[in-house]
C-alpha cells in the first residue's frame, strides 16, 4: 500500500496560525509586537527567494519585518557592525543572517556576534547547549519542523530506531539530539558509514539531509517506516521545457513512497515547516527578552 503523503505545507499552515495567535496575545497583553530582522549578503537567486519569503511569512503573522540587504562585497566588519547595532535595537527580536555568507565573511565570526537572546537559528553555542540539556529557547528551525511533523503522525516516538543521515551543524546534529530527547535510538550515519542500506533498513523513522539527490533508494526503506526527507536539490528538468529545473529530495521518493508507511513530498514537506518554525523561535525569543 502507498504511503501516507505528509502535507507540510498544510502542517505549516496551522502552526503559522498559531504563531500569529500568540502574536495577538504578546501585542494586546504586554504591549509587544515581536520583530525578525533578515540579513542577507550577495545576490544568490535561491537566497533571495529563502529571504522574501520569511519577510512575507513576518508580516503574515502579524509580526514586524526588517529586512537587510547588503552587496556580495560588503566587508565582513561591516556585517558585524550591522548584526551588533540589532542585537541592541529593541524592536528586534530575532536576528537571522542568511547563510551561505561570501567566502571572504568567516561565517563563525558572523554566528559569535549573534547575542544568543536574539539568535532564532539556534545556531550560536549557548543555544546549541541549551537544547542539549532541555532549556528552554530557540530550536534548530528544520530539525523542528521534522519533529513537529513526525509528532504529527507517529505520536509518542519512544523507542522508535531513528537514522539520521548528515551530520551537519544545521540539520544533522541537532536533529539526532532532538530525537534522543523523544527517546528515540539515534544512529546518525554520514559519508563514512559502512553498509549504509543495511543501517536504513533498521530504521523506523529516517530523515535525509545530505543533499544528494535521490541517494536513499526505496529497497532502504523498512516496511511503514516514517520517511522525512529534508534534501532539496535543483535539477535540470529538460521535460518541463529548455534550460528548466525542478526539485528534488535526497529520497527516490517514486520507489519510497510504495514502502514507507508516511513520507514527505519534495517540494511541500519539510521545506514550509522550516518557515514556521523560524516565526515560532521568534516568538520564543520575544518572550523570553520580555521575561
Ligand atoms: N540557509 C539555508 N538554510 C538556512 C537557515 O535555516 N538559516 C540561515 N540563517 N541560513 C540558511
Amino acid at each position: 500500500m502507498a504511503a501516507t503523503i505528509i502535507d507540510g505545507k498544510s502542517f505549516a499552515e496551522t502552526l503559522r496560525g498559531r504563531v500569529a495567535g500568540h502574536v495577538t496575545r504578546l501585542k494586546a497583553e504586554h504591549a509587544l509586537t515581536p520583530g525578525l530582522a533578515v540579513v542577507i549578503v550577495g545576490e544568490d537567486p535561491a537566497s533571495q527567494v529563502y529571504v522574501s519569503s520569511k519577510a512575507k511569512l513576518t508580516v503574515e503573522v502579524g509580526m514586524a519585518s526588517f529586512k537587510y540587504e547588503l552587496p556580495a562585497e560588503t566587508p565582513e566588519a561591516e556585517l558585524l557592525a550591522l548584526v551588533h547595532k540589532l542585537n541592541e535595537d529593541s524592536q528586534v527580536h530575532g536576528i537571522l543572517v542568511q547563510m551561505p555568507v561570501p567566502a571572504h565573511i568567516d561565517p563563525n565570526k558572523v554566528i559569535d556576534a549573534i547575542s544568543p537572546d536574539k539568535d532564532v537559528d539556534c545556531f550560536t553555542p549557548a543555544n546549541v547547549g541549551k537544547v542539549q540539556i532541555g532549556l528552554p529557547g530557540p530550536v534548530s528551525c528544520t530539525p523542528l519542523g521534522c519533529l513537529l511533523l513526525l509528532r504529527e503522525y507517529l505520536g509518542s516516538l519512544e523507542g522508535l530506531n531513528a537514522v539520521v543521515l548528515g551530520r551537519s551543524n544545521l540539520v544533522g546534529k541537532p536533529m539526532a539530539q532532538l530525537l534522543l530527547r523523544e527517546n528515540c535510538t539515534v544512529t546518525i550515519a554520514h559519508s563514512r558509514t559502512r553498509d549504509l542500506a543495511e543501517v536504513v533498513r533498521r530504521a523506523d523513522i529516517v530523515v535525509a539531509a545530505v543533499g544528494r539527490p535521490l541517494m536513499v533508494k526505496g529497497d532502504w526503506i523498512k516496511p511503514g517506516a516514517t520517511v522525512i526527507d529534508v534534501g532539496i536539490n535543483r535539477v535540470p528538468a529538460p521535460e518541463r521545457g529548455e534550460g528548466k529545473t525542478r526539485l528534488i529530495g535526497d529520497i527516490d521518493y517514486a520507489a519510497a513512497v510504495e514502502i514507507a508507511g508516511a513520507i514527505t513530498p519534495v517540494p511541500g514537506g519539510v521545506g514550509p515547516m522550516t518557515i514556521a518554525c523560524l516565526l515560532a523561535n521568534t516568538v520564543t525569543c520575544a518572550s523570553l527578552i520580555n521575561g
